[in-house]
Parts: structure tokens; sequence; C-alpha cells
């Protein structure tokens, strides 16, 4: 099969195409053919070797993983006989730390979702983590109607689409920042009230005066460095910020001291996997209502670019450039060197075929 692997840290063109054995699931796992992977910020700083969090860095060579959508055409070991098992020719989503750059990824059925059958693979990435992601901020937020939130990086994969759950939510002003003029006016578009350019200074002087200067109720803050700082003292009393990535400061990672919280304020942090796990109700119910709001129009997702496998480099770029809006997506089955598409020019060819180690 066609894999991207990486077998060293470092700019794009570090990601390179192979043939490479497909994976076997293992008792526990499925194996599916990916029709779709997103590229996500996340895996811009591993492949830099610049995550910010230790436990979920990558050891080379590795696939690099992410928001998956495909079909199951393989189960591990033991896998049908468990009650509600998934079964061969189910479309399913999952968020594989390795092994999603493939054509066929292997992973644990506890961490599988469903895949509407109508919906188009580029747009359905968003159900496995991005879009879970942004239910969860809101959850762990506890955002209440008629509060007022921020949301930071607002045009971008997990940002477009809480901005569209804190609207939905019945959240009251809506600030999004955004670090270009199109950037801005695609967070309008979703329902912000009032946009902001971050990257001037000043601007949380323009967020609290659109509050009135009362402050902000609930921050989504997946950018850290100085704007988690600031971000801080912004909160209104009894305001919660939510701190979930740090595409700023990548292994600077910012630190806060406790004085600043002495105004009734609450700072948390949020990874998937620890809200999955601590609120399955919640989750399944944010994964449900996000599921039919894409189906109906109610949610949108932004799908930037869709490049084949050998565009991973390219989707990296892109990534890193910030000049997208929503997400980039690889899609196995487009042909090798052709966007398939129009929303992203022509992508460079990786010429490798190593056809060594699955990168595993
Ligand atoms: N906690 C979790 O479970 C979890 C899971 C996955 C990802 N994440 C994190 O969530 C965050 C958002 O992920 P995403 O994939 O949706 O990314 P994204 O928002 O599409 O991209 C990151 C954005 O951050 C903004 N940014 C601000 N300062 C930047 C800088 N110095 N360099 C690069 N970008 C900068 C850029 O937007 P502007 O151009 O508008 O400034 C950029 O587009 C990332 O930090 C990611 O690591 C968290």
């Amino acid at each position: 099969m066609r894999t991207v692997i990486l077998r060293d840290f470092g700019g794009p063109d570090v990601l390179r195409l192979a043939e490479t054995p497909a994976p076997e699931p293992g008792p526990g796992q499925v194996r599916i053919a990916v029709e779709a992977v997103s590229v996500g910020f996340a895996q811009t700083q591993m492949r830099q070797e610049r995550f910010p969090a230790p436990m979920w860095r990558p050891t080379l060579p590795v696939v690099l993983g992410g928001d998956v959508v495909g079909v199951i055409d393989r189960l591990g070991p033991g896998v049908a006989a468990a009650a509600g098992a998934p079964r061969i020719g189910d479309r399913v989503g999952v968020f594989v730390l390795h092994g999603g750059y493939a054509e066929r990824v292997v992973a644990d059925i506890g961490g599988l979702v469903p895949i509407p059958a109508d919906l188009d693979p580029a747009v359905a990435t968003l159900l496995p983590g991005t879009g879970p992601i942004a239910a969860g901020l809101l959850d762990i937020g506890r955002l209440q109607p008629g509060e007022s939130v921020l949301v930071h990086a607002a045009a971008g994969g997990i940002g477009h689409v809480a901005l569209q759950l804190a609207r939905r939510a019945g959240a009251g002003l809506i600030v999004a920042t955004a670090g270009s003029p199109a950037k801005r006016e695609f967070a309008r578009s979703l329902g912000a009230d009032v946009v902001v350019d971050y990257t001037q200074d000043g601007w949380p002087d323009r967020v609290r005066a659109a509050t009135g200067g009362r402050g902000v109720d609930l921050i989504l803050d997946g950018v850290g460095g100085n704007l988690l700082r600031a971000g801080v003292g912004l909160l209104a009393p009894l305001g919660r910020l939510v701190y979930y990535g740090s595409s700023d400061g990548g292994l600077d990672v910012p630190s806060i001291s406790t004085m600043d919280l002495i105004g009734l304020k609450f700072v948390t942090g949020f990874a998937l996997s620890a809200w999955r796990a601590a609120r399955p109700t919640q989750f399944q119910a944010g994964l449900a209502d996000l599921t039919a709001a894409l189906r109906t129009g109610g949610v949108t997702c932004e799908v930037h670019a869709r490049l084949p496998l050998s565009g991973a480099a390219e989707g990296h770029r892109i990534v890193e450039s910030r000049a997208y809006r929503g997400r980039v997506v690889l899609l196995p089955s487009l042909p090798d060197a052709d966007t398939g598409g129009r929303d992203h020019p022509r992508g460079p060819v990786l010429g490798e075929a190593a056809g060594s180690s699955a990168g595993r």
C-alpha cells in the first residue's frame, strides 16, 4: 500500500511517499481502507519535533495520523464475537495518533465513530476528532446561553467549528480572532459578531471594548503563548479559559501565575482523549449533534484543499503558511501528483518509493 513516512524530523519535504505492507489488525482492532485523513496543525509540529505534549511526541520512523474516515476491510482476532462489534464494510471514523497518512490504517474499536454514507469524506473528517474537540471545549467551558465567547484562531480547523457550535449553543457576543483579513471575513460569515486581528498590538483592548469593559465569559485558546497570558487578563469574573493547544508556542508552553486567577477566574486544559473518557455521554451527544448538523447544513466544514497522499508535504506547507480556512485533507484515492479538484493548485510529486518498513 502507499504510505507517507517520516524518517527524519524537519521541513515538509521529509514526508516521503513509500510502498509498504498493509498493517494487520490485532485483538480489539480493525483495519480501515482510508478515504480521507486530515492534516492538522499538531502534525506539522510533530514533523518538526516541536509538539508540546511529551507523551504524544512520535519516535521515528513514523506515519503521522489525524482524523481518518474510511471503510473497515478487516477485523482483528476476536472482534467479530464482541457485542455490537463493527463489521467489514462499515463506514467509520477514528482519530489516530499514528498511521493515518496511508491507504490502510489499524485502529482500536473503542475509538471508532460512525460515519453516514452520504457525507463527503473530506467533510466527514470533522467527526472523529476535530468536531468533538470543538464540542468538548464548550462542554468543559460550561458555556451558558447568552454568555460571551472569545474564539482564537477562529478560521482554523477546530476554531471554525467551535465558533459555529457556540452560536448554535446560544452564546451571546462571539468575538473571533484570526491572522488575516480573509480569515476574519470567514469567521464573520460563520457567525462572529466582532472580529479582531490578534497579530496587532492592543488586540486585548479591542476584545475588552467589545464586551463593554466587562471581560469575556469563555475563551477557547488553541494558540497559547502570550495570547494565553493576555486571555487570563480578559476573563470576566467567573470566566473560564480552556487551553487546548500551542500553535504559537510550540515547545514554549505558556505558564501563568495563580495570582492571575484570584479574581474568580478559571483556567483548564483540554485533551480529546481525556474528555471522551471522563464525559462519554457528552462526547456521544456532541458527536450526534454534530453529525446531524453537518448533514443538514447547520454546521459547515470548510475544506480548503484536497490532496493525494503524494501531496502530504504540500498539505503541511499550506497548514504552516496559515493561509487556509477550515481544513486540509489527504484523499488516498486521488491520483498522486494530482490535486483532484479546484480547491488548491497542483502540489509537488514525491518521487521516492522506499518500499521498506511500515514505519509503525
Ligand atoms: N487538545 C486536543 O485534544 C487537541 C487535538 C488536536 C489539536 N489540538 C491543537 O489545537 C490547535 C488547533 O489545531 P488545528 O489543527 O485546528 O489548527 P488550526 O487552527 O487550523 O491552525 C493553527 C492556527 O493557529 C494560528 N496561529 C497563531 N499563532 C501561530 C503561529 N505562531 N504559528 C502558526 N499558527 C499560528 C493560525 O491562525 P491565524 O492565521 O488565524 O493566526 C493557524 O492557522 C493546535 O494547537 C493543535 O495542536 C489540540
